[in-house]
């Protein structure tokens, strides 16, 4: 018999949160932001849950043909553009929209042979100081790229920094604003600006908004706003079962590193998920779990294949029992995934594309073409 743990994708969350996104820019076409393998859900995965969208967005030129073969045909933004020249074969091949960031990727599409003029997105680095064109050199590589007879359209984009306004050092998006308008004032082409955070929370005009994280069901300012504020739904699920179970007496420890000593008599259940399936080591003792569709608590170090959880809010739980390690539990619990995160110190992104290999995920899956 396989270990008990499995992963879930919930299409109909994924459906729903893609409808927040519209209803938070009713205005705009929207990306689904399907990069790092769907934030760890799998492309053919959320594929069905997210084909309501407008285009897909991503960067990894594999990723892009694997939505190509669940039948999309609509529009995909590659986020990076061309890695090399012969990248930009591909995307004359698959139609392809691409990102151009920087003047090797103009001289890389100067001297692309194709008969199917791209699309582009120019990149403005309006601060954050990753991608993109200076201000200053905004206009002249408008100007270049425009003169191409390879590019038939042109838009303009940015990305922003400091949208979820959770850090101390945060600036905000004003500065970024004002910067993208004052560069591309009186520039042709679609917009396009708004990240999830940005959606949600500053309700900005542009023609195309990148929706990421939201539509994975994780608020992406937490622990400010939860998804029951923003209206969202997880979209996936990891779930075990308790493996075995033990009964402490004060002063006994718990796993490696005893860093938890039971006070008193203390019920605990040991569940089939360590680290080694994506569950973070850094989780510290008290890290909400279900058990039963029962909150409760983790207990001492997450080990490589097993963690610990409190039995005493769940009695009648024992071997087999059902275990929530994030997402939808029975008779519908609830365990964002964002609350696991915060109590590694880390956000809902990194654990969902960190979801081990080797942990069977189960979902709508679009079939790829052999
Ligand atoms: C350029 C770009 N747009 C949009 C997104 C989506 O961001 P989020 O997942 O926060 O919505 C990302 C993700 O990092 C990105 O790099």
């Amino acid at each position: 018999m396989p270990r008990p743990i499995e992963a879930l994708i919930h299409s109909d969350a994924l459906a729903h949160n893609l409808a927040r996104a519209r209803a938070a820019a009713p205005d705009a076409k929207v990306w689904a932001v399907v990069k790092a393998n769907a934030y760890g859900h799998g492309i053919e995965r959320v594929f069905d849950g997210l084909r309501g969208a407008d285009g897909f967005a991503l960067l990894d030129l594999a990723e892009a043909e694997r939505i190509r073969a669940c039948g999309w045909r609509g529009p995909v933004l590659l986020l990076e553009g061309a890695f090399e020249p012969r990248d930009l074969e591909l995307c004359s091949r698959l139609n392809l929209w691409h990102v151009v960031h920087c003047s090797a990727q103009i001289d890389w599409l100067a001297a692309h042979k194709t008969h199917t003029p791209h699309r582009v997105f120019l990149k403005l680095n309006s601060g954050m100081n990753r991608l993109g064109f200076a201000p200053a050199a905004f206009r002249a590589a408008w100007a270049r790229v425009n003169a191409l007879p390879q590019v038939d359209e042109i838009s303009l984009m940015t990305h922003f920094s400091d949208a979820d306004e959770q850090s101390e050092s945060s600036r905000g998006i004003a500065h970024q604003v004002t910067a993208f308008e004052a560069a591309t004032a009186d520039l042709p082409g679609e917009r396009s600006l708004a990240n999830s955070a940005a959606i949600l929370r500053h309700r900005l005009r542009s023609d195309w908004v990148r929706a990421g994280i939201l539509c994975y069901g994780s608020a992406p300012d937490f622990p400010v706003r939860d998804i029951a504020h923003w209206g969202l739904q997880p979209t996936m699920t990891l779930r075990s079962r308790l493996i075995a179970t033990q009964s402490l007496r004060p002063g006994d420890s718990v796993g490696y590193g005893s860093s938890f000593t039971a006070e008193a008599p203390l019920r605990i259940g040991i569940v089939a998920c360590g680290y080694a399936d994506g569950y973070p080591r850094h989780c510290a003792t008290g890290t909400p779990v279900l058990v039963n569709g029962v909150r409760t608590r983790t207990i001492g170090r997450v080990s490589m294949d097993m963690v610990a959880v409190d039995l005493t809010p769940t009695r009648d739980a024992g071997i087999g029992s059902e275990v929530t390690l994030w997402g939808r539990g029975p008779h519908g619990s609830l365990l964002p995934i964002d609350e696991v995160a915060h109590s590694a110190g880390t956000i809902g992104y990194e654990l969902m594309c960190a979801l081990a290999a080797r942990v069977p995920v189960h979902g709508a899956a679009i079939a790829a073409p052999a």
